[in-house]
């Protein structure tokens, strides 16, 4: 093979890519986007300011255009996200909890029913934990009395109006064994153990090159033990720009690692990068001085991680 999804469909997973509207008008990314993936996770078009700005008024153009355009390369869609504590529109901030409630699961029903049959996977729940492994405290919380209670009630939700979509919770810093990943197993069995229908859990995986921690295979095992699906969903390996030849060797090394880890777990049915290329990357905005964190450079071009990662995908 001599694409990703090629590579990666050969070991009967996906390799996939975040998309933004603003990478569907320039013609090199769009380009790589449409050959080297087959997986779309749009990067901003599904989150419920763009999709519902005013209450119960949707707005499904942008995310429509991200789906058109993954169906036109025979992509399929992770849909991003329903329930999050960030990218709100402002008149969430003034409603009471009852409404609040009610705003999240007509908020679900709404998002989920126009997308039905489109959407591989839906990340549910995004980001539900603070770092220490306590639930972050926002609206939807306040509203349920409790972690388990909003995000079972959202899963449940999302599964009544579109039961084919494997449903997921998404969070980042949970990639190897420690408190954060602790909550989130034990949160899962929770869920598992309720008859919750949770599908999966997504860790994003926004690693530092040489700090892809030790324990990342044994602890996406933990949870693939409780029969759920574990996928790497935003993947990059930032290192401060210029980016040294030591650091893009060692990010080769970093992203194979990463490939064969998901390989050796059956229930790990791909891998995706957050943004087509350097170029397109969120990591230079938002940590000033790191970038070059994709597997493609800021012309599009392959780098050594590119190389690495098809040689894991080809002995997996
Ligand atoms: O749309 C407005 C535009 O009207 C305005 O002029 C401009 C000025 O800053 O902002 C635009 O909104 C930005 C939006 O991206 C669309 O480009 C927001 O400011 C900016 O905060 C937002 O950033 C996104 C971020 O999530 C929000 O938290 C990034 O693009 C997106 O890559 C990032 O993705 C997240 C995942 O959803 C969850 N996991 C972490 C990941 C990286 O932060």
């Amino acid at each position: 093979p001599t694409t990703l999804r090629a590579g990666a469909e050969a070991d009967s997973r996906y390799f996939g890519v975040a998309v933004g509207q603003q990478d569907l008008g320039n013609g090199t990314a769009s380009n790589v986007a449409g050959s080297q993936f087959d997986m779309v996770t749009p990067q901003n078009e599904m989150k419920w300011d763009t999709v519902e700005p005013n209450n119960g008024q949707f707005n499904f153009s942008p995310g429509d255009a991200i789906v058109n355009f993954a169906t036109s390369h025979n992509e399929r869609v992770r849909g991003h996200n329903l329930v999050w504590h960030s990218q709100l529109p402002g008149w969430m901030s003034s409603l009471s909890g009852s409404q609040a409630k009610s705003a999240m699961e007509a908020h679900i029903t709404g998002e989920v029913s126009h997308f039905k049959g489109k959407i591989y996977a839906w990340d549910v729940v995004n980001e539900p934990f603070n770092d220490d492994g306590s639930f972050r405290q926002d609206v939807f919380y306040n509203a349920f009395g409790g972690g388990a209670q909003y995000i079972g009630d959202a899963i449940r939700t999302a599964h009544a109006a579109d039961p084919a979509a494997k449903l997921y919770i998404n969070d980042y810093n949970i990639e190897g064994q420690g408190a954060k990943s602790d909550a989130m197993y034990n949160l899962a069995k929770t869920l598992v153990a309720q008859g919750v229908p949770l599908g999966g859990i997504g860790f994003e995986s926004h690693f530092i090159v040489g700090q892809v921690p030790s324990s990342l295979q044994a602890n996406m095992q933990r949870f693939a033990a409780l029969g759920l699906d574990v996928a790497i969903t935003e993947l990059d390996d930032r290192m401060p720009t210029p980016a040294s030849s030591g650091n893009l060797q060692q990010q080769a090394t970093d992203d194979a690692n990463i490939v064969k880890a998901c390989l050796a777990i059956a229930q790990c049915p791909g891998i995706t990068q957050w943004n087509i290329s350097d170029a397109d990357s969120w990591i230079p905005g938002t940590f000033p001085g790191y970038g070059a964190a994709t597997l493609f450079d800021n012309n599009y071009q392959p780098k050594s991680a590119f190389n690495s990662v098809m040689t894991a995908l080809s002995s997996g």
